[in-house]
């Protein structure tokens, strides 16, 4: 029933950034990740089985309960927790050393300076589910906050945007950003 078999582009986009930070060695065991929206869960399955821990958000309740079957089916259940809920359900000093989240561009740029401020110094920042045509406005609004310009791959008419070793004071100081 959730969103997430791997076979969609914005899915690849992200499962490719994900083989990329940990072949750059940017991600590491031992290291904790946010996948927001979390689907299926495929994303953070990925992630666990490259040693990492973890939790999954999402705001539909079928989506957490598939991705927690998945953890189990695939051995994560121990790294990767999962829960319903936004990115505003989390505590607001945590912090996570990478962040995926392949949602959509106009909640990732509403919700763009609670994201940021959940990413630990140095973190690394995965976004998808961003039509090329959209990722300007996408851009934009994390660039309004402090980041540099992302590494951007595209598939077809869907790209994925990529940040590493965000830095330490990015996005703490502005303004929100109106979607
Ligand atoms: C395109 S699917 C991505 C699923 C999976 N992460 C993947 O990459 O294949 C987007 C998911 O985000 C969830 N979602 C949408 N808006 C959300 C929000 N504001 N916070 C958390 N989850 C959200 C949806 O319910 C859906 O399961």
């Amino acid at each position: 029933m959730a969103f997430g078999t791997g076979h969609h582009p914005t899915t690849a986009l992200c499962l490719t950034c994900i083989a990329d930070l940990h072949r750059e060695g940017a991600i590491a065991p031992g290291m904790q990740y946010l996948d927001l929206g979390t689907g299926s869960g495929i994303l953070g399955i990925g992630l666990a089985k490259l040693g990492l821990t973890g939790l999954g958000l999402d705001i539909d309740p079928q989506a957490i309960a598939c991705a927690d079957e998945n953890a189990g089916i695939n051995n994560v259940a121990e790294n990767f927790k999962v829960a319903v809920g936004g990115i505003n359900s989390l505590p607001a000093d945590k912090t996570f050393q990478v962040i995926v989240a392949n949602i959509l561009s106009k909640p990732l740029i509403f919700m763009a300076k609670d994201i940021l401020s959940h990413l630990a110094p140095g973190g690394c920042l995965a976004l998808s589910g961003i039509l090329v045509e959209q990722a300007p406005d996408v851009i934009r609004a994390y660039e309004r906050l402090g980041l540099p310009a992302p590494v951007q791959r595209n598939e077809g008419e869907w790209c994925g945007l990529l940040w590493t070793n965000v830095a330490v004071d990015a996005g703490k100081n502005a303004e929100s950003v109106e979607a």
